[in-house]
């Protein structure tokens, strides 16, 4: 194993480490059995990571006396369900996993939220680990506890905050990785360099090429910079009661489009790119911010392949039903995350929903 980087978010005694490197899975099960006093884990994982690396994460945890569960879903969003994660419960329940026991999830955004959503009903909560082999699940969503399943009337609806005792980035994993599901990653990474620094926005440009090629050395410190601004943020504001809610920049829209494609067309983070290229339009038509936000934002996010049009086979009203299940909306209204320059944004409550209609009418038709 390869330490490459130790980061920490700080919350008090639920802090917890993020380690970045390589060989981290056949090593994994001595970190884990440094932070539980059980020794019965349950990995939980998909069927597209599953038979490339759980057999690696088990071995390691039996070699720690760790008696190990595997349970395998079928890959998808379509498996952050109830009914998915009743499943699993029911595994739990049947193997007699009690409160020393752990969760693990190894795989990406949907076996993270899946899983953390399960480790924190269990008996009200059992120790939880991230092992994220995605690079969107590395670089967002295995950090800061946002834990869910989706209901049929909105994505994310049914969670909380619960965080892991540990997230461990084996940067191994994603070699593996379809080129699709990096640039769905890298949607997140370029998100990071909007919210809250330029500095990186710029480095993103100028290493375009290599980090879409997936140069290992530049993409390791890509992987580690967003994760430090991952932490500050939720250290800062575990529960989005304030600032964390700019980490959702382009995605009141982005949900709205994956609802609308019964999330069958676009990926998380190909949506969000979309989101995020109208509420720069938005915020330029309304004078926040110069129009060259919105070109500098599309225009690195064309680099990295990503689509910044709303697919014109999906239908307005749906995406705007979409938008208004989210969970950004406060007593009606939308709450958008808009630019003002790259590098800052502002919380804008009170949009009215007319006129992001208008916004995605005109791209629908354009
Ligand atoms: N993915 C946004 C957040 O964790 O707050």
């Amino acid at each position: 194993m390869t330490v490459l980087k130790e980061l920490e978010v700080a919350l008090g005694v639920r802090s917890y480490e993020i380690c970045i490197g390589t060989g981290i899975l056949a090593d994994c099960g001595g970190r884990i059995a440094n932070l539980v006093k059980g020794r019965q884990a349950a990995v939980i994982t998909d069927s597209n990571v599953g038979p490339l690396h759980a057999r690696t994460v088990q071995e390691s945890l039996e070699q720690q006396g760790f008696a190990v569960t595997v349970v395998t879903i079928p890959a998808g969003e379509s498996s952050k369900s109830w009914q998915q994660a009743e499943q699993i419960l029911t595994v739990l329940l049947e193997q007699k996993f009690h409160r020393d026991s752990c969760v693990i999830a190894l795989g990406g955004g949907v076996v993270g939220d899946l899983a953390g959503f399960v480790a924190s009903v269990y008996q009200r909560g059992i120790a939880f680990f991230q092992i994220p082999t995605s690079l969107l699940a590395q670089v967002d969503s295995s950090v800061g506890g946002k834990v869910a399943v989706n209901h049929a009337l909105g994505k994310n609806m049914i969670g909380a905050f619960y965080q892991p005792r540990l997230v461990l980035i084996d940067l191994d994993t994603l070699q593996t990785l379809e080129q699709r599901h990096w640039q769905n990653g890298l949607a997140e990474v370029v998100k990071y360099g909007v919210i809250y620094d330029a500095a990186f926005f710029h480095d993103l440009q100028t290493h375009s090429a290599a980090i879409l090629r997936r140069d290992v050395a530049i993409s390791a410190e890509m992987i580690a910079r967003c994760c430090q601004l991952k932490a500050e943020v939720v250290a800062l504001d575990e529960t989005e009661g304030g600032v964390r809610a700019k980490l959702n920049y382009g995605h009141t829209i982005g949900h709205g489009l994956e609802l609308a494609g019964h999330y069958q067309g676009y990926l998380h983070g190909e949506a969000v790119a979309v989101g995020m290229v109208l509420a720069a339009r938005y915020a330029a038509q309304s004078g926040m911010c110069d129009p060259a936000v919105e070109a500098e934002i599309k225009a690195l996010l064309q680099q990295f392949q990503l689509p910044v049009q709303v697919d014109k086979a999906l239908a307005l009203d749906e995406i705007v039903n979409g938008m208004l299940l989210d969970k950004k909306v406060q007593d009606g209204q939308l709450v958008f995350i808009l630019p003002e320059a790259i590098g800052h944004v502002k919380i804008v409550k009170g949009i009215p929903q007319d006129v992001i209609a208008d916004l995605l009418r005109e791209e629908l038709h354009a």
